[in-house]
């Protein structure tokens, strides 16, 4: 099964929820590879290569840029997941990699700038659909606020109701410093101490790949 998290925007969270997702799969026996698919930013290299050097798990990652359909094609015959972290922008790895995918996965933060550029996410999406009518697109709302009071979530899930080319998870995932420390330490927040971190990750992988 191919997961490809994307969006057309930087900074949404893609890595942090690949990287998450791809060790939970890994936890759950899966044989998983990550696809870093981003030539300018190498979060998810720099977090394979903290994950060697404290001795943790390892992980298969490997680099692939430009077209990707071939070679995301190749490995899902290999692997029981591929996992891939596309650029935050409207990239030719994630169109290409759209034409092939199982499940988009578009991480968003509940803010009105994240939610206005989900407009033009769900035309790319509808564009790849012509090519890949399978594709299924889950959006998961990110670095929500703990704070109960809060009326983003509410207002967020209004929001996305009008796009029922994209579902939303029911799972979010809150703003949590263990999210930040687990990329600068090569760690997935399952293998961590915050419960509920551990949880959010659980539910959210079990979500997209069940769904
Ligand atoms: N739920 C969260 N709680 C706290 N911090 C978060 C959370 N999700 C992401 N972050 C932080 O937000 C920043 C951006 O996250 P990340 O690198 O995953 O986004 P991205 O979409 O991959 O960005 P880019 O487009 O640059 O590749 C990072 O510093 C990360 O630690
Ligand atoms: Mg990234």
């Amino acid at each position: 099964m191919i997961l490809l998290v994307g969006h057309q925007k930087g900074g949404v969270g893609k890595s942090t929820l690949a990287v998450n997702i791809a060790v939970e799969l890994q936890r759950l026996g899966n044989d998983i590879i990550l696809v870093e698919a981003d030539p300018t930013v190498h979060t998810v290299t720099n977090w394979s290569r903290d994950r060697e050097e404290n001795g943790y798990r390892h992980i298969q990652t490997v680099q692939k840029t430009g077209n990707l359909r071939a070679s995301l094609d190749e490995m899902s015959g290999k692997y029981d997941y591929v996992i891939v972290d596309a650029p935050g922008k409207d990239s030719r790895e994630m169109r290409t990699a759209l034409t092939i995918a199982d499940v988009f996965v578009m991480p968003f933060q509940p803010s009105q700038a994240d939610l206005d550029t989900t407009e033009g996410v769900v035309g790319t999406l509808t564009e790849a659909k012509d090519f890949n009518p399978e594709l299924k697109a889950i959006a998961v709302m990110n670095r929500a606020a703990t704070n109960v009071f809060t009326k983003d979530i509410k207002e967020a899930r209004e929001y996305m109701a009008s796009f029922p080319e994209i579902i939303l998870a029911e799972t979010v995932v809150h703003e949590r410093k263990v999210y930040q420390n687990c990329l600068s330490e090569g760690l997935g927040v399952v293998e961590m101490k915050d419960s509920k971190a551990k949880a959010e990750v659980q539910l959210l992988t079990q979500e997209v790949i069940t769904w």
